[in-house]
């Protein structure tokens, strides 16, 4: 009987030392641990070697994946060799390595060692900071962060929660398109608010506009679909590419004129096709001239949204907050450190000037989310600034990285990379073949094959499109297309050559350059420059 009291009391302390790590022994979590950080010392180091562009065909990732769950779990640390085994051969194929020096296509997607180390940090300590009280440093570590950050991008105090004395202030969402999202939904509160009935609201983007804008759009019921311009004007765009102001102005007054309401303009500081940036100032005259009445804080006009989702981080460096003028008069703005400053995906760093205008659009508090503090009116409750209600402790990876990096690091970070697309730029522009299609914008260049005379345009589209498949079959560089708009209407395929992976360093570009070249010499039967 005493023996197997004695058994009983082992197991008991077997299980509850077990669970000091949900489930998993400490000693086999450390294990583990130090054995992922290696497999990922290893990864980082070395994906530059791999062929950037996965060769996965579709459904083999799938085919490779037994149809069922395993049913028996893994007994101990040495039981996940066969899930590093696993990793090295169901997933790795299927990966195209973003984080490859190589990688040179969309807008890049920055990691870095401390913001891993933040992700890894906020899985572990597994807060949810979705009210002040479940976790009030993950609220303000978040409000410091976010203040910080919008001094570094040099935004206005209106922005900042201590300068504003609260009126203003900042949140992480997810994604710029989240952002985009909640924007809309606060613009059309705020001219529901004034008046206007909510079937009469109009929104207002440019052609080149992000695709996440007509998306928000369509979520918030103004759009039934992509097509659907009823309350939706895409404004065309000037020879940069950048929305033209007297279009917008003509747009907004003519829907005045047929009694709807001008609520939201989303302009973009730094286009996804070729950087461009759109008028600020001249957005939001337009918004003031649709309702003269308006204006002040008391009876504010329609909302002014600033996408700058890539661009926006290049403002660390003073030389490049150009773009920024005019965004004291926007609402909102917005930029991902998840694209170009060095934070791992996700994290959308979202400003607004009106944080009680956002809150009433978002604010529901259900009882059971009742609690002294909220009710108090005295803290931030970040469930009211986004659209889910749960969300992670990610300013733990923006803290770290700022702490890691500092602003130093963070201009120097940007400014090597738009360097290098100077260079790139400067090759182009040397070499007969090709044209930039674009202004270079930062560290984004848009080019292509020139079209020889008397040659149709689509035959130099396709030559371009072939160089760059050439390029990108090769697994040693990678890049993507658009298509830009031309002055007679039609429209040009380029492609879009962005140096911003955490480690691309010059000889990378140089390398890239080289199959460029190569690949165009054989396309067009000449010797190799
Ligand atoms: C200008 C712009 N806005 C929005 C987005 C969408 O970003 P997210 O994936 O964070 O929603 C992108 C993506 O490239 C972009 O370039």
């Amino acid at each position: 009987m005493q023996g197997s009291n004695d058994e009983h009391a082992g197991r008991d302390e077997t299980a509850s030392h077990k669970s000091q790590i949900g489930g998993m022994a400490p000693e086999d979590f450390r294990t583990l641990g130090y054995r992922m950080v290696d497999y990922l010392c290893d990864y980082l180091q070395g994906c530059g070697e791999r062929p950037v562009l996965s060769r996965s065909a579709p459904g083999e990732v799938y085919a490779a994946m037994p149809d069922a769950a395993p049913e028996r779990g893994l007994p101990d640390a040495r039981g996940w060799d066969e899930v590093f085994a696993d990793l090295e051969r169901i997933v790795q194929p299927g990966l195209t390595h973003w984080q490859s020096p190589h990688f040179f296509g969309y807008f890049p997607c920055n990691g870095s060692g401390p913001a891993i180390l933040g992700e890894l940090l906020s899985a572990g300590l597994g807060v949810q900071g979705m009210l002040w009280q479940t976790s009030p440093a993950c609220t303000e570590v978040e409000m410091r962060v976010m203040d910080w950050m919008a001094d570094l991008l040099g935004l206005p105090d209106a922005y900042r929660f201590d300068r504003s004395a609260g009126r203003g202030g900042g949140v992480i969402q997810g994604t710029a398109s989240e952002a985009a999202l909640i924007a809309l939904v606060a613009a059309r509160r705020r001219a529901v608010d004034r008046g206007a009935d909510p079937a009469s609201v109009c929104v207002y983007t440019s052609e080149q506009a992000h695709s996440s804008i007509l998306k928000a759009a369509m979520i918030a019921g103004l759009a039934m679909d992509a097509e659907d311009r009823s309350r939706l004007r895409l404004i065309p765009t000037d020879a940069q590419h950048a929305m033209d102001a007297r279009a917008l102005g003509d747009a907004v007054s003519a829907d005045v004129a047929a009694g709807l309401v001008p609520c939201f303009i989303a302009a973009t500081a730094g286009t996804t096709s070729a950087g461009a940036v759109d008028p600020l100032g001249a957005s939001a005259a337009a918004l003031r001239e649709a309702d003269p009445a308006c204006g002040d804080a008391v009876n504010p006009r329609g909302w002014l949204h600033v996408d700058a989702a890539y661009a926006g981080a290049a403002c660390v460096c003073p030389e490049y907050r150009g773009m920024l003028d005019g965004v004291e008069h926007a609402d909102s703005f917005c930029f991902n450190p998840h694209k170009w400053l060095l934070t791992s995906f996700d994290c959308d760093c979202f400003w607004t000037s009106d944080a009680a205008g956002l809150t009433r659009a978002l604010s529901i508090t259900p009882e059971y989310l009742r609690n002294t503090a909220s009710d108090a009116g005295a803290v931030v409750d970040y469930r009211d600034w986004q659209a889910p209600l749960g969300r992670r402790f990610r300013a733990l990876k923006l803290w770290f990285v700022l702490r890691h990096f500092g602003a130093e690091g963070l201009r120097a970070h940007i400014r090597g990379h738009v360097r290098l697309g100077e260079l790139f730029e400067a090759w182009v522009e040397a070499d007969e073949r090709f044209e930039l299609a674009a202004p270079r914008s930062l560290n984004l260049v848009c080019f292509a094959c020139k079209q020889a005379p008397g040659e149709p345009a689509d035959a130099a589209d396709q030559r371009t499109a072939a160089l760059m498949a050439a390029v990108n079959e090769t697994g040693r560089a990678y890049m993507t297309h658009t298509k830009l708009p031309t002055a007679d209407g039609g429209s040009r395929y380029v492609i879009r050559f962005c140096p911003g992976a955490t480690g691309v360093e010059e000889q990378h570009v140089r390398a890239a350059w080289d199959l460029i070249n190569a690949a165009a010499s054989k396309l067009m039967e000449r010797p190799t420059a």
